[in-house]
C-alpha cells in the first residue's frame, strides 16, 4: 500500500511499538494488517484501536500530503498522527480529534513519550462539529467508520483540499479521497477497508434481524436502510423450504468480489448484511465466506456460491428460503447478472457527495443515489449507462 517514498520515510521513523497497549508483541505491532484493540464498550464491542498500517498507509496515499500541510485527523489513537506530521514535515500542522477521552490521554501520553508531542495538538470533542474555531486545513483524514459527511468537515475543508473518509454505503464501507468539484464532492480514489464506526451526532446503527433456526441458533440480518417494515412477515422463515439458483457468472479463486457487493448494496432492494451462527443450515453452506442477501416480503435470499472453472474458480447464485424464495433468489441473481454485464469489466466505480444545497441537476443519469442526513451520496460505474 506504500507507493511514495515521503510515507515510506514516515513508516520507518515512527516507532509503532509505542503506540500499541502494553503487552502487545513486536510482531503484532509491526504486522501489516494487525490492530490492536485500545477499547471496548459494554458490550465488548472493540470502539477504538490502532489501525492497521495497511489501512494507514492507504489513506495517508490517498490524501497526497505534500509537506508544510494542515491536516486534521478524526479518530485519535497517536501513531496515525505521527505519521502524518512526518509527511508534512515541522513547517505542517496535525490536529488530531476523538470524541473519547481515554483516547485523547492515551494518544497524549504516547506522542509525548515518542518524541512527537510538540508536533501533534490533541483536542477531544465530537468530531460532528468539525474543529472549534475557524480552521481551514488541506486535508482531512476520517480514521472511523462514517455514515454521512457533515456539514462542518466541508467549512474546515480548504477549496483545494483532500477529504478522505471510510463512507458507510448501505452497509458496505469504502475509504474514498474527494475533491471538490464546484458545489460538491468527486473521488479521486476509493479503496476497500474496514473501521470502528463513528460515535457520537454522526452514529447511525444497523438494524439487526433474528431469525431463528428452532435449535437455539440464529440467522442475522444487518439493515443499514430499507428494514422491512413488518419483520414479523419472516417468522419461522428459516423452515420454509429453501431453494437455489445459479447466475452462470464465474469468479476466478483468489480474486476480489468487492464491487459485487457494493453493487449490490446499491441496486438489490431489501440488501442486508448476513451473519449464520455456527451450526444453521447456512454456515454449513457458506463456511468462510462474508455474505449478503435480500429480504423480499416473507422471504429472503443469500450469496450463494458452488465449485466452477474445474476447481479453479467459483460460481455465483442464490439461495432462498420462505414463501416467495424464488422471486428473492431471481432479484438476487439479476443483480449478480446485471454487474457482470454492464460493470465486472469497465472502470472503477466512482463516488460523489452532493451536500444539501448543491444543484443536483448536475447529476448524471444512471448512477445509484444514497441519501443521507446532510446530502446525497452517487456511486457511477462509468459504462453502466450504456445499454
Ligand atoms: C480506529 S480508531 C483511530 C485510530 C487512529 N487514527 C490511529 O492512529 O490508529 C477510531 C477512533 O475514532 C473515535 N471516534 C468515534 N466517533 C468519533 C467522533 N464522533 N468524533 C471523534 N472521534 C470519534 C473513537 O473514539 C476511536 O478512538
Amino acid at each position: 500500500m506504500i507507493r511514495s517514498e515521503a510515507v515510506e520515510a514516515a513508516f520507518r521513523r515512527v516507532p509503532r511499538h509505542l503506540f500499541v497497549p502494553a503487552g502487545t508483541s513486536i510482531e503484532e505491532a509491526y504486522s501489516a494488517d494487525a490492530a490492536p484493540p485500545t477499547k471496548k464498550d459494554v458490550e465488548g464491542q472493540i470502539i477504538s484501536s490502532v489501525s492497521a498500517p495497511f489501512l494507514q498507509a492507504q489513506m495517508l496515499e490517498q490524501a497526497q500530503l505534500h509537506p508544510g500541510a494542515s491536516v486534521l485527523e478524526i479518530g485519535s489513537g497517536g501513531y496515525n498522527a505521527a505519521l502524518i506530521a512526518e509527511v508534512v514535515g515541522p513547517a505542517g500542522r496535525v490536529v488530531s480529534v476523538d470524541i473519547d477521552p481515554d483516547v485523547t490521554a492515551w494518544a497524549r501520553e504516547a506522542l509525548d513519550a515518542s518524541g512527537y508531542g510538540n508536533r501533534v495538538e490533541t483536542v477531544c470533542a465530537d468530531a460532528e462539529h468539525g474543529l472549534a474555531g475557524s480552521s481551514v486545513f488541506d486535508a482531512i483524514i476520517v480514521t472511523v467508520g462514517a455514515w454521512d459527511i457533515p456539514p462542518a468537515w466541508l467549512t474546515q475543508l480548504d477549496h483545494d483540499g483532500t477529504l478522505s473518509v471510510p463512507l458507510r454505503m448501505n452497509g458496505v464501507t469504502r475509504s474514498i479521497a474527494f475533491a471538490r468539484q464546484a458545489d460538491h464532492l468527486a473521488s479521486t480514489s476509493a479503496e476497500v477497508c474496514g473501521f470502528v464506526p463513528m460515535q457520537g451526532l454522526g452514529e447511525r446503527r444497523e438494524r439487526v434481524l433474528q431469525l431463528p433456526d428452532g435449535h437455539g441458533r440464529y440467522v442475522r440480518l444487518r439493515f443499514d436502510t430499507g428494514a422491512p417494515e413488518d419483520p414479523n412477515l419472516l417468522d419461522g422463515v428459516l423452515a420454509d423450504m429453501k431453494v437455489r439458483v445459479w447466475s452462470g457468472v464465474e469468479f476466478p479463486n483468489g480474486v476480489s468480489f468487492a464491487d459485487l457487493h457494493l453493487w449490490n448494496a446499491c441496486f438489490l432492494p431489501g440488501f442486508c448484511k448476513v451473519a449464520a451462527d455456527e451450526g444453521t443450515e447456512l454456515a454449513q453452506d457458506r463456511k468462510s465466506w462474508f455474505p449478503f442477501g435480500c429480504v423480499f416480503i416473507d422471504s429472503f435470499a443469500y450469496l450463494a456460491v458452488r465449485p466452477a472453472m474445474d476447481g479453479a474458480g467459483i460460481e455465483f447464485g442464490a439461495g432462498a428460503y420462505g414463501p416467495n424464495g424464488e422471486q428473492a433468489a431471481a432479484a438476487m441473481v439479476e443483480q449478480i447478472q446485471a454487474w457482470d454485464r454492464r460493470a465486472r469489466r469497465g472502470p472503477v466505480p466512482t463516488f460523489g457527495f452532493w451536500p444539501d444545497g448543491s444543484d443536483r441537476s448536475h447529476i448524471p443519469d444512471h448512477v445509484a443515489l444514497l441519501e443521507k442526513h446532510h446530502g446525497l451520496v452517487t456511486v457511477s460505474w462509468p459504462r453502466a449507462s450504456r445499454p
